[in-house]
């Protein structure tokens, strides 16, 4: 019996016996790794004289703080910490900066109790500590509460440290509109319900891994830019579905990035022309004067050709009805000579081709409408008498912008600067007096709308306005970001994300955030009066020329044949 007991114990410290040198070769072994880096650790060579590893050594020191391994060493590397203190731990974060689920081990010789729960207020959760003085192997399970394991062997770390369930601990989100991101209402049975594709990111995001969502700020909607940074900065919110500027990351860090959002530009499509002007559209104006140059010079042509004897006015009407293939029932062409059959061909084919071209073109447009001048590019924009309204903080981003060269600085003479409430209304009902920017996915949520509108309210330009990365806003040192990235890859890659996207336009359209537009008196009917009045104007005008002419050819005549009768 004590001899059984004896064995356990020889066992136990058998187990427990752990040599720092051989728990970093083992990592480095197991991990892959390509460099380790020392904290604190003071003369390395004397502390591990065999490792053949590429080593940084590094002390932090109070007024220098430690270079970022993120973009300046390989990610595949182990920090090795000395020290426990506060000053190492915020080395460790400095260096480690949006790295955290890189290794770490801290190899300790003072008795002290190491807190894991500082490791894990920064998002460390590969955390190793090594007794030095008895050879212990510790690490963690972050939770539901911390709960500090020894290790028997370095694969078991591998297996503790994989995070896989966040069992029921609280993650903090926002839930403020942004649609189709996240927005809320009111359900059949009166509960509010949130929705949108970035919240049902998050949302499944908790579901899967087994958290509790909490929401946060829900009485501010939207969130001032400044309060949100400022708590995400105090780690009030752990996650947001929303998408952010760079902003530097100084207040949040990010999710993987999965592709980058374009912003656009969305204008009003252009007012319709009165219809008045359909009778003249079909042809330009140049096309009008070739026209009225062909007929004279027929004309004058056909007058030199024949003896002079006719008068002008009447090969005029001649030309005139040959071009509109109008048959002259007193004349036969081949009874006046070749020539004359030459030119009647000549001005039939003319008239032909144009009259029938005249005809296609005047019923497409009549089918189609027709429209004022388009607005088409930013050259356009900076043009127009519309205002496009933004709010304070896109106008800076413009600014910046067009300071940088990156845009016309035109642009700037049309910004109208309103609140993001009142921006966020006009834009939303697509009221037609502004021109309005948004990122693409708000864009064709709130163009959406016009989808059964045979002529629709707002195009949007092709010209991309300016473009921002696709990522979730995320606390700095997050314990679960990596958990995040993994199944954000996964949602992307098999396209669930776009289909929630799709689903969020439709849910929109039956929770009333957003609603189709019906059209309003667009029918456009063909006999109406107003679409003559360009005819009644030409047939006025004939009238009275006509009339002027007849009164002045009385005149004339009657005083010749008052001449001739004397
Ligand atoms: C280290 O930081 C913790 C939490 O920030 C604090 O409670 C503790 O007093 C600090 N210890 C020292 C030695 O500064
Ligand atoms: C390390 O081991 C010694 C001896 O067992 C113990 O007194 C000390 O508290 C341990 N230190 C840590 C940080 O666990
Ligand atoms: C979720 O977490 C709770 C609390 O730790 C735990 O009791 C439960 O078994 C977990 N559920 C699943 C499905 O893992
Ligand atoms: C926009 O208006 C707000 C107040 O209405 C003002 O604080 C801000 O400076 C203005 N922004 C610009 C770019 O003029
Ligand atoms: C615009 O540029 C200034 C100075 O570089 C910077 O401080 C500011 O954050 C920028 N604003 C935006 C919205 O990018
Ligand atoms: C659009 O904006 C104009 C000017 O602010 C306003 O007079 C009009 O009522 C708005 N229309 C709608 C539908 O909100």
């Amino acid at each position: 019996m004590s001899l059984i007991f004896v064995l356990l114990l020889l066992l136990e410290s058998a187990q427990g016996d752990f040599r720092a040198e051989d728990v970093i070769k083992q990592l480095n072994e197991d991990l892959n790794l390509q460099l380790n880096i020392y904290l604190n650790c003071g003369d390395v060579d004397e502390l591990l004289p065999r490792m053949d590893m590429p080593k940084v050594i590094m002390e932090t020191k109070a007024d220098d703080p430690l270079p970022r391994i993120l973009g300046r060493y390989s990610e595949r590397s182990l920090t090795i910490a000395c020290l426990a203190d506060n000053q190492t731990l915020s080395g460790i974060v400095q260096l480690l900066w949006g790295l955290q689920y890189l290794p770490i081990l801290f190899l300790l010789s003072n008795p002290k109790e190491f807190a894991f729960e500082r490791a894990l207020s920064q998002g460390f959760l590969h955390v190793l500590a090594l007794n030095l003085s008895d050879g212990e192997l510790y690490t963690y399970l972050p939770y539901p509460t911390v709960q500090i394991h020894r290790l028997e062997g370095i694969s078991e770390y591998q297996r503790l440290t994989q995070l896989k369930n966040l069992q029921r601990h609280a993650v903090h989100i926002t839930v403020e509109t942004m649609a189709p991101r996240c927005f809320h209402y009111t359900d059949r049975r009166g509960r509010n319900v949130y929705a949108g594709y970035m919240y049902k990111l998050l949302h499944e995001f908790i579901r899967v891994h087994n958290g509790t969502e909490v929401a946060v700020l829900q009485d501010m909607d939207p969130i001032p830019l400044d309060t949100g940074l400022f708590m995400f900065k105090r780690g009030v919110i752990d996650m947001a579905p929303r998408i952010i500027h760079p902003l530097g990351w100084v207040a949040y860090y990010r999710s993987h990035v999965l592709f980058n959002v374009n912003g656009y530009i969305m204008v009003p499509w252009a007012e319709p022309l009165p219809k008045s002007l359909y009778i003249v559209r079909p042809f330009e104006s140049s096309v009008w004067a070739v026209l009225i140059g062909y007929l004279l010079l027929a004309t004058i042509i056909i007058r030199c050709m024949r003896d002079r004897t006719s008068s002008l006015a009447a090969i005029f009407l001649q030309v005139l009805q040959m071009l509109l293939q109008q048959s002259l029932s007193t004349m036969w062409h081949y009874t006046q000579g070749l020539r004359h059959v030459l030119v009647f061909l000549a001005l039939f084919t003319v008239g032909f081709i144009l009259s029938t071209m005249y005809q296609a073109q005047l019923s497409s447009s009549v089918t189609t409408g027709l429209y004022k001048r388009q607005i088409n590019s930013f050259d356009d924009l900076a043009h127009t008498d519309l205002k496009m309204m933004m709010e304070n903080f896109d106008i800076e981003f413009l600014m910046n912008h067009t300071k940088s060269g990156v845009i016309q600085p035109e642009l700037l003479n049309i910004v109208l600067n309103k609140s993001l409430d009142e921006v966020f209304y006009h834009r939303k009902h697509l009221n037609t007096s502004y021109i309005y920017q948004a990122i693409e996915d708000r864009l064709r949520f709130e163009l959406f709308q016009q989808r059964y509108l045979r002529v629709p309210l707002f195009k949007q330009l092709p010209e991309v306005f300016y473009q921002v990365p696709f990522f979730v806003g995320m606390r700095h040192g997050l314990p679960y970001a990596s958990l995040f990235n993994v199944y954000l890859r996964r949602i992307w890659e098999s396209g669930i994300l776009l289909k929630w996207e799709g689903d969020a336009y439709f849910e929109g359209i039956f929770s009333g955030e957003i609603s189709f537009h019906t059209f309003t008196g667009l029918q456009i009917q063909v006999f109406d009066m107003e679409f003559y009045y360009c005819t009644y104007i030409l047939l006025a005008l004939g009238w009275i020329i006509s009339g002027i002419v007849f009164a002045i050819e009385r005149l004339v005549c009657g005083r010749h044949s008052a001449a001739g009768n004397k």
